[in-house]
């Protein structure tokens, strides 16, 4: 559908900004307009603490991983201090991204003209081009970005100005203390990449309890689910859209299989289903009785993403001699899944072109939706 020319005029918009019974989604061109798109990364992801993954990805010095977030390279890398640091992936010479991938180095040698810069950062040699007063190592070192954690998990923000990390997730540390994040390790990431799918579809769709019975028939959908509530927007104080499904055994096995033993720490709800925090705006998080999951989206463009599904368990459980073993189970469970989501996600997204208008309506089992592209429109508009 065209976009209008006062493309953010609240006007166009006051039908998602009523009360979540009577509102409409987001308009069809909030999806496909790279305009749109261009003021989600000015915005948005310039703005926001994004998530960028797990420090036990990283556990030695030297290890490294890259990161593109909505088009802006960064680096992430152990320094010999055992810091992990994040820099611009820009040469500072003549900007080339330093290092692609992951893996471990010594330094991070540029490909063009290998300047080379420390695990730290820091500018050590120039080939062929000696250091004078025109050209100082000390004031050409890789420029850092603002990185912050909570327990292992990894997270940037590109603007000096915002809030503390920790003042961002709000209530979501003390919601998950009992699950023990700090004692999660990675167990497997996966990385789809270029789902034809807007970011925000996949989004909403985490947070859209309707599908379930019809996007994952043959798997999600059979798991007993006792005393399933509706997704219930819960009050929170911090940047995070939340809800708990009250279910028995692990959310993160297909029904019929077994798994590792639930986290003894559990206390209160945590025990009786899984709690799915979303940070906003790309990180969802599924806590169950017996492991982490994270689905993150990574925007490419207005058009595109690249997914990851990662699995977290706590340490003692890695060390089980049975643990690749019995793991396979959980990662079988999110190779179903994930899937297929990002089919039907691509299948809207196509959809979304359509040259139609007419609003259309939120059902009472999406409430969570409207309340992400509410606050979507409080931060592009
Ligand atoms: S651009 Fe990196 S060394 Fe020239
Ligand atoms: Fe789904």
């Amino acid at each position: 559908m065209t976009e209008p020319l006062e493309l953010f005029d609240p006007a166009h918009y006051a039908s998602v900004r009523l009360p979540a019974q009577k509102a409409a989604p987001l308009p069809n061109w909030c999806y496909t307009s790279p305009a749109f798109y261009a003021r989600e990364v000015e915005r948005i992801f310039m703005k926001v603490w994004n998530y960028i993954g797990h420090a036990s990805q990283i556990s030695d010095p030297g290890d490294f991983f890259t990161h593109d977030i909505a088009g802006m390279p960064i680096v992430v890398i152990r320094g010999d201090d055992g810091e992990i640091r994040a820099f611009h992936n820009s040469c500072r010479h003549r900007g080339s991204m330093v290092a692609t991938g992951e893996g471990s180095c010594k330094t991070l040698m540029c490909p063009y003209h290998n300047w080379t810069y420390g695990r730290d950062g820091k500018l050590v040699a120039t080939p062929l081009i000696d250091e004078d007063e025109n050209l100082r190592h000390a004031d050409l070192g890789l420029l850092p970005v603002r990185l912050e954690r909570w327990a292992g998990f990894l997270f940037v923000n590109f603007d000096d100005n915002a809030m503390d990390l920790m003042q961002w997730l709000g209530d979501l540390p003390g919601n998950c203390a009992s699950y023990g994040p700090e004692t999660m390790v990675l167990g497997r990431r996966k990385v789809y990449r270029d789902v034809k799918a807007n970011w925000k579809l996949h989004f909403e769709n985490f947070n859209d309890s309707l599908h379930i019975p019809f996007v994952h028939g043959g798997t999600l959908a059979r798991q007993g689910v006792s005393g399933r509530k509706r997704a219930i927007f819960e009050e929170f104080n911090g940047q995070c859209i939340d809800h708990f499904t009250v279910h028995k055994g692990s959310r993160s096995l297909l029904e019929g299989d077994t798994g590792f033993p639930p986290i003894a720490t559990l206390k209160g709800r945590y025990r009786e289903g899984t709690y799915y925090p979303c940070i906003l705006p790309t990180t969802m998080m599924g806590w169950t009785i017996d492991c982490l999951f994270i689905f993150e989206l990574h925007p490419t463009g207005p058009e595109s993403m690249n997914v990851v599904s990662a699995l977290f368990f706590p340490q003692e459980i890695t060390q089980r001699d049975d643990f690749e073993e019995l793991a396979k189970r959980y990662y079988r469970r999110q190779d179903i899944i994930l899937p297929e989501d990002n089919v039907i996600v691509a299948m809207q997204q196509r959809g979304l072109h359509a040259p139609v208008s007419a609003a259309s309506r939120f059902t009472h089992m999406e409430t969570l939706c409207h309340a992400f592209d509410n606050w979507l429109l409080d931060q592009v508009l």
